[in-house]
């Protein structure tokens, strides 16, 4: 329990080395109600653990004494090349964590080379992130309707983002027991320059449903999903996908991507782990189409292990997020480095150079 936060670093102690000793370290820099909303998921938070656990059933089988002197970590994702395959989940509410918010975070993945997210429920105009840096995407949370929510796209489109990604496991949010024991809210004067937090509920009826015919009712749907691909030039990704089905469906409807995600486990407790969702969904698509990782990556071996599986890339959410809440962009900067360096040494040692050397000949998964 946390009584009065630390400030945030301004250096950084050689006793951060790793993400869990960042995770450790974040604690002390937030108040005990922003930590439990950080660390918490939905209901008895299976999803939590097990997106952390699933990594321990996947081997690493090196190869020895290959060639790796041109290797390098660039990927290839609808066009764009990146430095490296470790991106930033969009995570909403920032300035929560640091001052300095989406900002901070921005800076630190521009340094790096990391792809960004920025989220629909940022407390930074997307107005006022470095316009030519060609490393962003923009996350869409649906607005209830379609002309806001295009006109967010639209926004994004002129800030020269190069993505849209809309999240859409989380038409409801998820029971979260430990928010709901703490009371959690937002600070009262928490600016969200690009949404309300609470879009506007239909008018209930006598005898409506609260949730079928309140929330479910402004949720999208795939024929919102395909009005929006052809309303922009960006391509879309869907974020939150994980059933097969689903992934047969969102190339149906033009979507260009897909992260497979269990939200960090957030909204549905029990579902399944995002590597097996992952196995199946490569299974299910063409070889080329685009899948993206997010869930549980706190080192650069799980990193290894997604793409083994077919991932392009990966996402991280809480490990930047102990970053910018230890040491603001500094922190975010040196949590990417960490798993960078990791990632690029694992490479290493497993004999592959380039990510398309990174197959499921690589690993085991135990029975
Ligand atoms: C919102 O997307 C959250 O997971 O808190």
């Amino acid at each position: 329990m946390n009584k009065s936060p630390l400030p945030a670093l301004t250096q950084i102690p050689p006793y951060l080395q790793t993400i869990a000793d960042y995770e450790i370290e974040a604690e002390k820099h937030l108040s005990n109600m922003v930590w439990q909303y950080l660390q918490g998921g939905s209901m008895d938070e299976l999803s939590v653990q097990n997106n952390l656990a699933q990594f321990k059933n996947f081997h690493l089988m090196p190869r020895m004494l290959n060639d790796l002197t041109q290797g390098n970590t660039t990927c290839e994702i609808l066009g764009q090349s990146f430095p490296h395959p470790i991106f930033l989940a969009p995570i909403g509410h920032q300035q929560q964590f640091h001052p300095d918010a989406e900002s901070a975070t921005a800076l630190a993945a521009e340094v790096l080379g990391s792809n960004m997210v920025l989220s629909t429920f940022s407390n930074t105009d997307m107005r006022t992130l470095k316009q030519d840096n060609p490393f962003k995407w923009f996350q869409l949370y649906w607005q209830g309707e379609r002309e806001k929510s295009l006109a967010l796209v639209k926004l994004a489109e002129q800030q020269n983002f190069t993505a849209i990604v809309i999240t859409v496991d989380s038409p409801h949010t998820g029971i979260r027991d430990r928010e709901r024991r703490i009371f959690f809210h937002l600070p009262e004067n928490m600016q969200h320059p690009h949404t309300p937090v609470h879009i506007p509920l239909p008018e209930l009826k006598e005898g409506d449903h609260p949730v079928f015919n309140g929330l479910m009712k402004i949720a999208p749907t795939w024929d919102d999903i395909a009005w929006i691909v052809q309303q922009t030039h960006l391509p879309v990704i869907l974020k939150g996908i994980l059933n097969p089905l689903d992934a047969k469906l969102a190339i149906q409807y033009g979507v260009q991507g897909i992260i497979v995600s269990n939200h960090g486990g957030r909204v549905l407790d029990g579902s399944i782990p995002p590597l097996t969702a992952l196995q199946l969904i490569k299974k299910a698509v063409p070889s080329n189409f685009p899948l993206l990782y997010d869930g549980g990556i706190r080192r650069g071996s799980d990193v290894f292990k997604a793409i083994a599986l077919g991932a392009s890339a990966v996402f991280v959410g809480r490990p930047y997020i102990y970053g910018l809440a230890s040491a603001g962009a500094l922190g975010v900067a040196h949590v990417i480095k960490i798993l960078k360096e990791e990632f690029e040494i694992t490479m290493a040692l497993m004999g592959t150079a380039t990510l398309n050397d990174i197959t499921e000949e690589y690993i085991f998964q135990k029975t």
